[in-house]
């Protein structure tokens, strides 16, 4: 790796607060010296953030307690000093209404915590599904090197001998259940068996994705990804993270160098390779715009249409989960299946180009991994459609669904709200068919608020009791990149923001076509003008605080939801001025 000096030791941002002869720096160097620190520990020597996601309420991250510690061996070992960063841990499964809510709030935090402390370089704790893009999107912001360690995926499930994926199986034993194919006593056993150990979830849902995405765009150490978080090698691979960031912050090697077009491409090429999650989708442009690249849907529309779907990994693989995929190489080995495509010369945070972080990779199990020859999918890891229900774009996976909804029309079933829809799904008399097409809507950006994971809605019970497993659905909302079906997802613009999913009824038909990319319903411009008339917007869900702030600057799902006032067109980050 490369170590070159390129940055002296007085001009660490961090000597700003310690070397001065004046009484601010008293202050800093007395308070650090109340710690028990001494001069050596910050004379001369990179001061490292650790910025660590842990909490007592998030399971992903459970392992951090502990790995926060390699982390500070390996900053001590290069000749740095460790400086650990709290920050929200943003637990899927625990936050309501939804962690993207929140997504925005770490990525501020992470930005403020960095501008505002005496640090030159961090190392971003995360892999909880929104923990990577709210670090990524602050990092890139404050724009000091920055190297990401990944939690790594915990080990697969088990009951009773069947391997069970996070997400994807609680879907499909619950409807099982609802069928009355298992017993409470098998669903009580299924609940201790699917999330063995510490990590974050193991099927090639939103945190494999985004962690995935991660290291394709050189943000991590080569292969850190994969490292299942109960494996010695993710032990190591913290400890070298923390070598290595020191080595960054005295080269300089700071996130716009490394996060260039090229880098956000690889992401994306690696994105449609692995059958990524929906949720990249959002968190992809956020990133893309936040280091200056105006990235659209078309963007991955049309990289679905060339990459294949190589990761034979649940939910859109068949079988195999991300304990699987280490063994059989891991990303990098992934990525040597794509070199044609990928833009090798792009840099990462070794210093290394992507191109040599490959050499010496490569595939252990060609039924994991699969040859460009023998993909998954040929084609379809996700699709933009568009048309008068979503004038700016709404995503599916094709891979993922029941072929005979690729090209299908059903009349609407509608539910302004998840309450609406939860009361209506159990109901034996509710008048659906499997041709239906249900829609839930106010549940995106602003309606939701946050844009919940609600979109892989529920099959009425009433048809899963006659045997049907998928049917089409359509919302503003998101899905768990664990969830899988017929699901027609962020309708831009959403219903609470006057989009004209909101000018939808009961019994409209909808059409979609994957081949040509189209959604419309069947219902006239002259009706639509005149149920807008009609049409009033919700009332917001909050009128102070955070939700409030929310509200008036989350952008659509098409643009990233991000601030408008965090994107770049905002100006560069701010620094610290020299009177303080
Ligand atoms: Fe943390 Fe799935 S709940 S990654």
């Amino acid at each position: 790796m490369t170590t070159n000096k390129s940055k002296s030791p007085d001009s660490l941002r961090s000597a700003r607060w310690y070397a001065p002869d004046d009484l601010r720096a008293f202050g800093h160097r007395s308070r650090a010296m109340q710690m028990g620190r001494e001069p050596s520990d910050w004379e001369a020597r990179p001061q490292i953030a650790i910025i660590n996601t842990w909490s007592d309420i998030n399971p992903c991250h459970t392992h951090f307690k502990h790995r926060v510690e390699d982390i500070r061996r390996g900053i001590l070992e290069a000749g740095g000093f460790p400086i650990e960063l709290p920050a929200l841990s943003l637990a899927e499964n625990f936050v309501k209404p939804t962690t993207m809510l929140y997504r925005n709030m770490l990525a501020m935090e992470v930005e403020e915590l960095l501008r505002s402390h005496p640090v030159d370089g961090v190392v971003l704790m995360g892999g909880c599904d929104k923990t990577t893009p709210g670090l990524v999107l602050g990092a890139v912001s404050a724009g000091l090197p920055a190297i990401f360690v990944p939690a790594g995926p915990m080990l697969r499930g088990n009951w009773q001998g069947n391997v069970l994926g996070s997400g994807s199986d609680a879907w499909k034993y619950w409807d099982e259940r609802r069928a009355g194919n298992i017993s409470r006593d098998d669903w009580i056993a299924i609940e201790g068996g699917i999330a063995r150990s510490y990590g974050h979830c193991m099927t090639m849902g939103t945190a494999s994705t985004m962690t995935a995405i991660t290291e394709a765009m050189g943000l991590t150490l080569p292969a850190a990804s994969s490292i299942p978080a109960a494996d010695a090698n993710h032990i190591r691979m913290c400890a070298a993270s923390g070598r290595r960031i020191v080595s960054m912050v005295w080269e300089e090697l700071t996130p716009d160098r490394i996060i260039t077009s090229s880098a956000v491409n690889n992401a994306v090429t690696v994105a449609m390779a692995t059958g990524c999650s929906t949720n990249a989708v959002i968190h992809m442009i956020a990133m893309a715009r936040r280091a200056g690249i105006d990235m659209t849907l078309e963007d991955f529309d049309q990289a679905s249409r060339d990459i294949p779907v190589i990761a034979n990994v649940r939910p859109s693989g068949k079988h195999y989960l991300m304990e699987d995929f280490y063994y059989a190489g891991g990303l990098r080995a992934l990525m040597t299946r794509l070199t044609d495509y990928l833009e090798l010369n792009a840099l990462t945070v070794t210093g290394e180009t992507l191109g040599e972080t490959l050499q010496g990779a490569e595939v252990f199990n060609d039924e994991v991994i699969r040859p460009l020859s023998n993909p998954v999918y040929r084609e379809g890891s996700l699709a933009v459609l568009r048309g008068n229900l979503a004038p700016d774009g709404c995503v599916i996976k094709p891979a993922a669904c029941d072929p005979r909804f690729h090209n299908h029309t059903g009349p609407a079933l509608v539910f302004d709200s998840y309450a609406e829809m939860k009361a209506a799904i159990d109901d034996e008399d509710l008048d659906v068919t499997a041709d239906h097409v249900m829609v839930l809507r106010n549940v995106g950006p602003l309606g939701g608020p946050g844009m919940p994971e609600w979109g892989m809605l529920p099959i009425p019970t009433k048809l899963v009791k006659q045997g049907v497993r998928d049917m089409l659905r359509l919302s503003d909302a998101r899905m768990s990149g664990t969830s899988y079906g017929a699901c027609i997802l962020h309708a831009a613009p959403e219903a609470a923001a006057g989009g004209p999913l909101a000018l939808l009824r009961t019994g409209d038909l909808i059409h979609i076509n994957i081949a040509e990319r189209r959604l419309s319903m069947e219902v006239s411009d002259d009706e639509l003008a005149r149920r807008r008339t009609e049409w009033t917007p919700p009332k917001p869900a909050f009128s102070r605080g955070y939700g409030w702030m929310f509200a008036q600057h989350i952008k659509q799902a098409n643009e990233g939801c991000d601030f408008d006032f965090l994107e770049t067109g905002f100006g560069p980050a701010v620094g610290e001025p020299d009177i303080y």
